[in-house]
């Protein structure tokens, strides 16, 4: 049986789709049970529970049905945290904060809804370590929704709620999002939630500037899933083949930039039903929305409302149910029967980025370059490679960086830009009687990928070393993420290191998933 005590639910993804699918059916249980009033006592926490509601950001929805559904559960303490009140307008971190709340109860389950993104992943690993040190059982954190990124509780209520309209059946879906596609994070969500349907077509509509980042275009394709897109409603209509679930998100204003914000008028035209629409939408069409929609030119109008194809109120309805279930799994009440995996991860090798490579030239090319006014060295490191391919000022760019980030100008050294055989060019740093140690060469490899490092001895080549990009960055002082909505980021004065894992070619930031260009991490 597993447990879902002390989980955290900070994407969508933490939980899987088996764990999802679990959910959704307890969630049916539930609520047939109490439209049909049968006895609920199985969902019931049994051990006593603080459950604290911390909404730094405004919230009707997800906060309201998160204190119904946390009342359910006779043996939860419930608090509601007064963000406004609370020493966070002393300049206390969010790492204090939870730590001191997390100290007032044996096992806690905190739902948090906040402006910056990444604060629940944030909060898992320092509040956790908290509780280790003072023999409290981990907390649980639920993300209420974390600035653009995501709202893992409402991908929930969604994905229930689609299923409810299939009849429980999950082998097909198609469905168009609609609206602000760029800022709206039930949208983002959706990326990795409707992975619990086995085939996915998903159709974007909204004009070029809210359109879906492309990042995350390229996560559903790799998911599996169908993509088109289209910059209007109009245009949508105007291929006469349209999905029967519309997923409206409205304009977040709140989010936009000035920039965006200009367009306001003519952006949600393009993403606003109008009534002479009705007769070219497929029959048995419901449409849906996260709510709230705006009392002034809402994406539904409210016209809308009486219409067989209102599906989001029922939507809304069913947060109570499903977030009723949610704290029930991390309460203990429900366990999921299925077999354990005992299998432990892989271990990973930190430093499976420095590959060794073929010593071919010996102290030949050296020699070579030599005659090109780079003295050869008799002990040291040498730096070859460095952005090859590139333009030349990219070249003398990266070596630059280089010697500011490793602090490589106060020593005996020196540099150039050579042409390779291949009639390309790259860069070179010569350093006699200096070697680099792991975390310098760490470093190396996150600013310039695919750099060869020659460790000289005896005016020879003794080891040679091609270096890729790490799996994992994490621990300098000269990085951070350039979203500035980021936990991370400095300027939001929390004081949490920046840290990137390797997807693919890019670097994504652990906590609030932007992606990076190796390039874009560094602050020099
Ligand atoms: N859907 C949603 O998150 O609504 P609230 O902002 O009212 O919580």
């Amino acid at each position: 049986m597993k447990s879902f005590r002390s989980r955290t639910l900070a994407l969508i993804r933490d939980f899987s789709t088996e764990e999802q699918l679990f959910l959704y059916h307890k969630a049916r249980e539930l609520k047939e049970r109490w439209l049909n009033k049968g006895n609920l006592d199985d969902f019931q926490i049994k051990d006593p529970v603080n459950i604290y509601i911390v909404f730094v950001e405004p919230s009707t929805r997800t906060k309201e049905s998160f204190i119904n559904a946390a009342r359910f559960h006779k043996n939860a303490r419930v608090n509601i945290f007064d963000a406004e009140h609370s020493s966070f307008n002393k300049n206390e971190s969010y790492v204090d904060t939870f730590n001191m709340l997390t100290s007032y109860g044996d096992y806690s389950i905190f739902v948090i809804r906040t402006r910056l993104e990444g604060v629940p992943r944030l909060l898992e690993r320092k509040v956790g370590e908290f509780a280790q040190r003072h023999g409290i059982e981990r907390p649980a954190f639920i993300n209420g929704g974390d600035g653009r990124h995501e709202h893992p509780t409402q991908e929930l209520l969604d994905e229930f709620t689609f299923l409810e309209q299939n009849n429980f059946e999950n082998s097909h879906i198609r469905i168009a999002l609609i609206g602000d596609l760029l800022h709206g994070r039930t949208i983002h969500s959706k990326v990795d939630g409707l992975r619990i349907f086995k085939n996915v077509e998903v159709d974007l509509i909204a004009p070029e500037d809210i359109q879906m980042p492309e990042h995350y275009v390229e996560k559903m394709k790799s998911n599996g899933f169908e993509v088109r897109k289209f910059s209007s409603i109009d245009e949508y209509l105007s291929t006469n083949s349209t999905a029967k679930i519309w997923y409206f998100t409205r304009l977040q204003l709140e989010r936009m930039g000035e920039d965006i914000l200009e367009k306001e008028h003519i952006l949600r035209k393009a993403v606003t039903f109008r009534k002479d629409m009705l007769d070219k939408i497929s029959e048995g069409t419901k449409f849906y929305h996260p709510l709230p929609r705006p009392k002034m030119n809402p994406e539904i109008p409210t016209f809308l409302d009486e219409l067989a194809l209102n599906g989001w109120e029922t939507q809304a309805r069913n947060g109570f149910w499903v977030r009723v279930v949610l704290l029930s799994m991390l309460g203990g009440a429900i366990t999921m029967e299925c077999e354990e995996t005992t299998q432990p991860f892989a271990q990973e090798d930190e430093y499976e980025f420095i590959i060794p490579a073929q010593i071919v030239h010996g102290t030949k090319g050296l020699a070579k370059e030599g005659k090109r006014g780079i003295k050869p060295i008799e002990n040291g490191t040498v730096i070859d490679h460095i952005a090859k391919g590139k333009s030349t000022e990219e070249i003398f760019n990266t070596v630059v960086k280089i010697r500011k980030i490793l602090k490589l100008y106060d020593c005996d050294s020196a540099d150039g830009i050579f042409k390779s055989a291949d009639g390309s060019y790259k860069g070179y740093i010569s350093l006699p009687d200096r070697y680099l140690g792991k975390k310098e060469i760490k470093k190396l490899a996150a600013i310039a990928p695919n750099t060869t490092v020659n460790i000289i001895k005896d005016a020879s080549v003794k080891e040679k070393y091609r270096i890729k990009l790490p799996p994992k960055i994490y621990n300098f002082d000269e990085i951070r993420c350039k979203n500035e909505n980021c936990i991370t980021h400095p300027k939001n004065g929390e004081n949490v290191a920046a840290s990137f894992v390797r997807i693919g070619d890019k670097l994504v930031c652990e906590y609030c998933e932007t992606p990076h260009e190796y390039s874009e991490i560094w602050m020099i």
